[in-house]
Parts: C-alpha cells; structure tokens; sequence
C-alpha cells in the first residue's frame, strides 16, 4: 500500500445503493468518502446553465469545476443524472476529472463510488465492490428515494418511465468507449435484491475486513 491509506472503490449501476453502502463503509472505517458521479453531474448543470446539449464538448466545464459546483443542491434532479451520463462518455472530460479523484485519496485513502474506479480510476484499489439489483429493484428504490408515492393513481406509469430512462442510462454507462461501466475481474459482487442498506453493510464491511487483513499478512 502506497498510499496513506486503503482505497476502497464501489462501483454498480444507477440507484443500487453504492452512495449509502459507501458513506456508511467510509464512517466504519474512518475514511474519506468522495461520491464521484456529483462530479459529472455537476458537469452536466454547468453544460445546461450555459444552454449547451450535455452530449457537445463539455471539457471546459469539466476543468472550471469548484467545490461550490459540487454542493448545488439541484445535482440530484434527474435532469442532471442525464446531462452527467452525456458529458461522461466523453474522454477529453473524464480525463479532467482522473488527478481530482486520485488526489482525494492519496493522503489518508478513501472510499469512492462510481462507475469506472476499480477500472479506470484506482485499478490497484485495496478492495472493490461492485454493487447491483435488478431495474425493478432499483427503480422502486428510487422512486421512494424521491419522495414518490407508490399509492399514487399514476404511480405504475412514474415507476414504468422512471425505470426506461434508468436503464437507458446504464445501457449508455456500459457501452461507451471510454472506462464503461464494468464488473472489474478481482471485484466482489454483491447482488442486493434481498437485502437491506444494513445487511449490504455488513457484508461489504466483512470483505473489506477479510481483504485488508489479508494484504497486511
Ligand atoms: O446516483 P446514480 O447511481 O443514479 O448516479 P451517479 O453515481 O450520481 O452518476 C451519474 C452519472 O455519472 C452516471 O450515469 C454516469 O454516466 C456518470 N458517472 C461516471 O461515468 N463515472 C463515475 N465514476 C461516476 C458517475
């Protein structure tokens, strides 16, 4: 381990629960956490603030980024999850973002969550997990997440749009040319249909555990 401490990367698709396994995982073990997608999602309201189509050159805005960027209080509107799945499959602004990332973790480790960070971002991270649940699954987690209501007389048609535009994004995720969304080979899947935020935890933790023990010999 070169660096101050584990890098603990936690990858998956939209809405599976990385950011709430990965905030808890970080505050078990006292690490930083950075929730990577605000990175391009804050890159994508810069791109829409401007008027520009996400999907057109969006480097400079990736390279204009401030903190303040990432504490807008409008980065969770599904408007912005798709203007951030467009400026993401562009190289020129992932490749802004690579030294931010890596940086956050140099000094004292930390937990990131993502898409591409045990591939692409820390493919030597002490751990990496790769999280995931059906569309079904993570739609309904979703829709609640967002204050939906499932009693609703229009809630089959909320949930039925909501869970075609997720999937459309994790198509786009993972076809992509540049560090698409992927299962890194030395990731541990976990698959959390049945399981609850608080079992996720205790199985991630019990991994996490087993593997850095493991690397300290
Ligand atoms: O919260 P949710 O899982 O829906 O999305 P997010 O993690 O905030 O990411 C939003 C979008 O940013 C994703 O759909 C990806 O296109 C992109 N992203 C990425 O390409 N690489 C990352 N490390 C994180 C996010």
């Amino acid at each position: 381990m070169t660096r101050g401490g584990p890098v603990i990367a936690v990858d998956g698709p939209a809405a599976a629960g990385k950011g709430t396994l990965a905030r808890k995982l970080a505050e078990a073990l006292g690490l930083p956490y950075l929730d990577t997608g605000l990175l391009y999602r804050a890159v994508g309201r810069l791109a829409l603030d401007a008027g520009q189509d996400p999907a057109q050159p969006a480097e400079r805005f990736a390279q204009a980024l401030t903190p303040e960027d990432m504490l807008r209080k409008d980065l969770r509107l599904p408007d912005a999850a798709l203007a951030a799945s467009k400026v993401a499959a562009q190289p020129a602004v992932r490749a802004a973002l690579v030294e931010t990332q890596r940086r956050f973790a140099a000094r004292q480790g930390a937990v990131l969550d993502g898409r591409d960070i045990g591939t692409a971002i820390f493919p030597d991270a002490d751990v990496k997990l790769f999280i995931t649940a059906s569309p079904a699954t993570r739609t309904l987690r979703r829709f609640l997440q967002s204050g939906g209501d499932p009693a609703a007389p229009d809630a089959q048609t909320q949930l039925q749009a909501m869970e075609d535009a997720l999937r459309a994004r994790d198509e786009a995720d993972a076809s992509r040319d540049s560090a698409p969304m992927r299962v890194a080979d030395d990731a541990y899947v976990i698959e959390t249909d049945t399981l609850d935020a608080q079992a996720v935890l205790a199985e991630a933790l019990r991994f996490t555990r087993e593997r850095l023990v493991a690397a300290r010999g």
